[in-house]
């Protein structure tokens, strides 16, 4: 095909294509020739680079590496523990992952969510200070427990008598009738929707210790609030303790309990507006 023949007047489609032709062909070639950032393809080039970022390792990963390879130290929880968050980690990261407690585990539950929000809320704000001065990183805000251990029974037999404890009525910030209601937590905490919760902190092995009540109920508060899909996934370990297994049946309902693994239970909780409310059964 000469190019005399392409500019007959005759053949105008043919004639277009082929100008199209040439005009896509060279782009294509000098974007090959040329730098990646004034390629043609440099919109493709960005969804690449896109893709290979969500699997690039992030620093905090480096560091966990760093860390875990050089400490003597290993988190509390077992192996076999550890893996049932990890495996919903694997599947639901990038994702929002709150976590009560703040310890050798903590870098480790960062890494496992890059990209991800993983927020530590600690009672301890000396320990928040060494922690964080080995790994400046981490996400962690100082939480204030209006709870001791030793008040356990009493408030799991009391609760019922308080309306703004009830399943429909609760609310965490700022319900200071509710004593089993973390009502001073940071407006993160109460403003997004938490894909997975870990509870394993505060201390609850000691009668003047905050105990992990509160921690449970606002769990629960959290949970069934949420508006987006899903189930909200609540870790709770320490389970051979008498009140964690009490607050654990009243509030996070064994119903909802998915897998028992040591000391770790995992629960997966709906939303309130999955359910059909009868006012009697209260949480469960
Ligand atoms: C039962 S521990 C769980 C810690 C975490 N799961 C781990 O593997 O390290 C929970 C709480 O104990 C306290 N804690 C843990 N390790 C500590 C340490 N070395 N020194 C002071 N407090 C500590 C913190 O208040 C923390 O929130």
């Amino acid at each position: 095909m000469t190019i005399r023949y392409l500019l007959r007047p005759e053949k105008p489609v043919v004639f277009c294509l082929a100008i199209a032709g040439f005009i896509i062909g060279g782009v294509l070639i000098s974007s090959f020739i040329q730098p990646a950032d004034k390629s043609f393809l440099c919109s493709l080039a960005g969804v690449k680079a896109r893709e290979t970022a969500d699997y690039a390792t992030t620093p905090i990963q480096l560091q966990a590496i760093v860390h875990y390879a050089t400490s003597r130290v290993t988190p509390q929880q077992s192996f076999p523990e550890i893996n049932v968050t990890f495996g919903v980690l694997k599947t639901l990261s990038p994702c929002n992952f709150l976590v009560f407690g703040l310890g050798h585990d903590s870098l480790m539950w960062s890494s496992l969510n890059p990209h991800g929000t993983t927020l530590f809320l600690e009672e301890d704000p000396k320990w928040v200070q060494a922690v964080l001065k080995d790994a400046p990183t981490l996400h962690a805000q100082t939480v204030q427990y209006r709870t001791q251990l030793k008040e356990a029974d009493y408030l799991l037999s009391t609760y019922k008598t308080e309306p703004h404890c009830s399943p429909n009525k609760a609310y965490l910030r700022g319900n200071n009738q509710c004593k089993l209601a973390l009502t001073t937590l940071p407006d993160e905490v109460y403003d997004k929707e938490w894909d997975l919760i870990m509870i394993d902190a505060p201390r609850g092995y000691f009668p003047e210790a905050p105990g992990r009540m509160a921690a449970i109920f606002s769990a629960a508060v959290m949970a069934r609030g949420r508006k987006g899909s899903g189930v909200t996934h609540v870790f709770l370990h320490d389970v051979d303790r008498k009140v964690e297994k009490a607050f654990a049946a009243e509030f996070l309902c064994r119903k909802y309990l998915v897998k028992s693994v040591g000391r770790l239970w995992h629960f997966e909780i709906p939303p309130a507006s999955d359910r059909e409310t009868h006012s009697g059964d209260w949480f469960c």
